[in-house]
This record gives structure tokens, C-alpha cells and sequence, in this order.
């Protein structure tokens, strides 16, 4: 990984690590660590749970196209973003510009055991969020593979080591 020069941007499913494993690689590569989702609340002055309720996932998918395109476009800092941020062509290409991105891939059963008990994310409020969690990660994996690069999340690593996978990949 050509180091400092751009934005390591992590994508991937809920679940996958990318808020863990940023924190990790922003220290190991010494810049500044961003979380899309905790600037949106930020400015929203509240939760995604709360947006997503009150304002509907457009209004979030659009604060979260706005948010990426400034944060890509600032200085390098390891950027982890919300699960859906790299769905959109749009939002690839403001990524594919000033940044790399890096796909933190993991299996359908560890994202399911990281996220089962978390109530707090909005689109696995269904009757059945195993199979919710199943058809996201399907429809999902063909926009995630346009990654520039692709890490697997070996639960046997601890966050350190994932980040140091990210760093050799
Ligand atoms: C979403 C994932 C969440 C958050 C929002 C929507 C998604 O982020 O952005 O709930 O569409 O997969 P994490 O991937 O950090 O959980």
C-alpha cells in the first residue's frame, strides 16, 4: 500500500470491522482516523437509528455522499464508512479519485455474529435479520469486489493484526 498520499477508505458489510480495524491502521500509518457515520450524527445531532426513522434513508444516503466527498478530499486520514457508502457509482468514483479503497471482506456468519446483538442499526429492524443481514451481503458483494484492494477479516486476527494485513495488502 502506497502509504500517506491518499485516504485509505475501508468498505465492507456491517459487522466487518472497519471501524476497529481504521482505528488500528490510522495509528499504524500515523494520520488521522474518520468514521463517516460519526460525522453524519455529528451534524445531524443525532443517531443514524433516528435519522434513518425521522428523515427516511434518502436524506442519510445523501448527508453520507456529502460527508465521503469532503473527507475523501481533505487531507489522508484512514476513512471507515457506513456499509452502504460504497453502493453508489457516484460515490466510488469521488472515492476512486483522491483515495483507495479497501474492501474488509468477511463471511456471512462472522457478520452475522458481530451484529446480531446490536438492536441499533436501522436495516437489520426486521422479523428476520439473519436472512436480512443474507440478502444486503448478496446484493452487496459485487459492489464491495470493485475495491482496489480486498482484505479478508480472519476472525483468529486480532484488530492489530488485520490492520497489518491492511498495510502488506
Ligand atoms: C448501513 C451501515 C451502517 C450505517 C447505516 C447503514 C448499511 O454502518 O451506515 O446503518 O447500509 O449497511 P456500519 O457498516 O458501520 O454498521
Amino acid at each position: 500500500m502506497d502509504r500517506l498520499k491518499k485516504t485509505v477508505v475501508l468498505v465492507g458489510m456491517m459487522g466487518a470491522g472497519k471501524t476497529a480495524v481504521g482505528t488500528a491502521l490510522a495509528r499504524v500509518l500515523s494520520v488521522p482516523f474518520c468514521d463517516s457515520d460519526e460525522e453524519i450524527v455529528k451534524a445531524a445531532q443525532r443517531s443514524i437509528a433516528e435519522i434513518f426513522e425521522r428523515d427516511g434513508e434518502p436524506f442519510f444516503r445523501a448527508r453520507e455522499s456529502e460527508v465521503l466527498a469532503r473527507l475523501v478530499r481533505g487531507s489522508p486520514c484512514v476513512l471507515s464508512t457506513g456499509g452502504g457508502a460504497f453502493l453508489a457509482e457516484a460515490n466510488r468514483q469521488v472515492i476512486a479519485e483522491a483515495g483507495v479503497s479497501v474492501w474488509l471482506r468477511a463471511d456471512l456468519d462472522l457478520l452475522w455474529q458481530r451484529v446480531r446483538h446490536k438492536t441499533t442499526r436501522p436495516l437489520l429492524r426486521t422479523a428476520n435479520p439473519r436472512e436480512t443481514l443474507r440478502g444486503l451481503y448478496e446484493a452487496r458483494v459485487p459492489a464491495y469486489a470493485k475495491a482496489d484492494l480486498t482484505v479478508d477479516a480472519a476472525p483468529e486476527l486480532s484488530i492489530e493484526e488485520m490492520a497489518l494485513r491492511v498495510v502488506e495488502s
